[in-house]
């Protein structure tokens, strides 16, 4: 029996679990505690790193006594802390992971520094039993990838996006239509009323033999078409929402289809080839209903796991420890100096994409 202690701090939820992995090898989440920051950013349209640093000072120590009291376990009963240290907004990780070592060298237990992604990208594991390979679409706030996950510390990210991340298009689509933050489910809400049919907006990136993403040339689109039209009606701002929506699923459709054959090719002898979603925009239902048919034609199982372990939890954070320590991956002494790391690529050999911008909070 394994327990870990898992503390996430790197954006805008502060978050500690702990799982724990039978001798029957089945995982079990005992406790999953997630506070949210949303409230203390939605009067300024999105994260404020400063602020969401503070809320994770003040909340932290109450919310990893809450996981440990859920759980029913003493500090004494863990066998490991595991923490996010990147990637992601400094603060927030500087203090969740200067927490955790506070916890892991007063209770005398191993440290384990763990990367954010990772987390990500281990969670079908926990909740599906997933076996490798599989492929990964990750689609935050922060992030965009296609990472092949072939196991434990082993990774290659095929596809990122090279300006904005999805999460981020919609939020800053939601902004400029005068809808509040968090924007995701908002256009979502109000996609739902429009005519998808109505704007034309551009497929960045649809049919490039480049794997990568790019959603600013879209956002430039929404900008112009609602400044030709405004001041906007109610039904203008759904039927922006929808023909944004529809440009979105459109070119990820094409980037997904791609990771597919690539997937295949790489990995001809996997049992059964399997695409799973992560991140805040999994919660959208054209993206799911999308990716789901795009599953169903291309032979390959869709896992999307419950959304609150898609979105950013504690729980893959443990679950990556876990995973780490049963893969003989052990939690060294050097962790205790790791210094949190705001970019920290998940495969280590990815070179930064050719003419990138920004690449979201978390890229
Ligand atoms: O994974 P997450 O909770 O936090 C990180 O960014 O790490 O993702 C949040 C993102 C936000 O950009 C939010 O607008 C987006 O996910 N999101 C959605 C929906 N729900 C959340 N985007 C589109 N449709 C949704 N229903
Ligand atoms: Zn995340």
């Amino acid at each position: 029996m394994i327990r870990v202690l898992g503390i996430e701090t790197s954006c805008d939820e502060t978050a500690a679990s702990i799982v724990a992995l039978g001798d029957d090898a089945r995982p079990a989440i005992l406790s999953n505690v997630v506070l949210s920051q949303i409230e203390e950013h939605a009067a300024f349209g999105g994260v404020v790193p400063e602020i969401a640093a503070r809320a994770h000072v003040e909340a932290l120590d109450g919310i990893v006594e809450a996981a440990l009291a859920d759980s029913g376990l003493a500090l004494s009963e863990i066998d490991a802390v595991a923490a996010t240290a990147g990637p992601g907004l400094v603060g927030g990780l500087i203090v969740g992971l200067m927490t955790a070592k506070s916890i892991a060298a007063a209770a005398g237990k191993p440290l384990m520094a763990i990367n954010h992604l990772e987390g990500h990208a281990l969670t079908a594991r926990l909740t599906d039993g997933l076996d490798f390979p599989y492929l990964l679409l990750l689609v935050s706030g922060g992030h965009t990838q296609v990472v092949a996950v072939r196991g434990v510390g082993d990774y290659e990210r095929w596809a990122t996006t090279i300006d904005d991340a999805l999460g981020e298009a919609f939020d800053k689509t939601a902004k400029m239509l005068g809808l509040p933050y968090p924007g995701g489910p908002n256009v979502e809400k109000a996609a739902a009323k429009g005519d998808a049919s109505r704007f034309d907006f551009p497929r960045p990136m649809k049919g490039a033999a480049q794997p990568d993403f790019s959603f600013s040339g879209l956002k430039t689109a929404v900008r112009q078409a609602a400044s030709a039209i405004a001041p906007l009606t109610e039904q203008d701002v759904c039927d922006i929402c929808a023909s944004f929506q529809a440009a979105v699923t459109d070119t990820l459709a094409d980037r997904i289809s791609r990771a597919m054959t690539r997937f295949r090719e790489t990995f001809p002898d996997a049992r059964q080839p399997a695409l799973v979603v992560a991140g805040g925009v999994a919660a959208n239902l054209a993206v799911k209903t999308m990716l789901e048919g795009l599953c169903g034609k291309g032979g390959f199982r869709f896992v999307a796991p419950p959304l609150k372990l898609c979105t950013d939890n504690a729980a893959m954070i443990a679950w990556a420890g876990i995973e780490r320590l049963t893969a003989g991956i052990e939690a060294g002494e050097d962790a205790f100096d790791f210094v949190p790391r705001s970019r920290w690529p998940l495969d280590g050999v990815s070179v930064p994409v050719v003419g990138s911008g920004r690449r979201g909070a978390k890229a």
